[in-house]
């Protein structure tokens, strides 16, 4: 068996996109931005595939970019991680993923993911739409504004107030280290 790969807490989140670590509040501020865009640009803003570099993204990191005025994260599972999700069955409201908060084929995939090293989701939580932090010491993410949490695949955990699972968005690998969000189609 390999090595587990190394997680540096100090590099744990990397950020793309002007609003992306602001939540709800952040992400209103770009709105004007937006109008002011030529029109290509304005509908990339506005819902277009946003394609990211995953190569750089080190294991038991997340990286954050903007999509539909929205943060979403790709975070890179160690293996821990992934068997930590296994772990948090009993602690979640929808263990078997039957919630229609994902792509419909990863409906009962319970790593909510094409592959399971990567972990993609809409950052905004699913109470009052406040954005969660990542907390890998706990293997969860946290929605400091009203207590909820979710595990490392994005499943609510009973007895919070957010009543669902954080929203999966459409994606596809264009390759190992390109991700194409907010399609399930590669372009071209
Ligand atoms: Fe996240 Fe209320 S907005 S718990």
């Amino acid at each position: 068996m390999s090595t587990p790969p190394k997680v540096n807490h100090q590099r744990r989140n990397l950020v793309i996109g002007t609003a992306a670590a602001g939540g709800a509040a952040g992400l209103a501020a770009v709105v004007p931005f937006v109008d002011s865009m030529m029109p290509s640009e304005r509908a990339k803003a506005m819902g277009a595939p946003v394609e990211v570099d995953i190569a750089n993204i080190a294991p038991g990191e997340r990286l954050t970019v903007e999509w539909q005025g929205k943060p979403v994260w790709i975070l890179h599972r160690t293996k821990e991680q992934i068997d930590s999700v296994a772990k948090s069955d009993d602690l979640v409201v929808d263990p078997g993923v039957e919630q229609a908060q994902q792509p419909s084929t990863l409906t009962g995939n319970k790593l909510r993911a094409q592959k399971p090293e990567f972990f993609v989701a809409v950052g905004v939580c699913t109470h009052l739409g406040c954005s969660p932090v990542f907390q890998a010491e706990s293997d969860r993410f946290y929605c400091p504004c009203h207590g909820s949490k979710f595990d490392l695949a994005g499943r609510v955990y009973k007895g919070v107030p957010a009543p669902l699972n954080l929203v999966v968005p459409d994606y596809v690998f264009l390759s190992d280290s390109k991700l194409l969000i907010g399609t399930d189609k590669k372009e071209g």
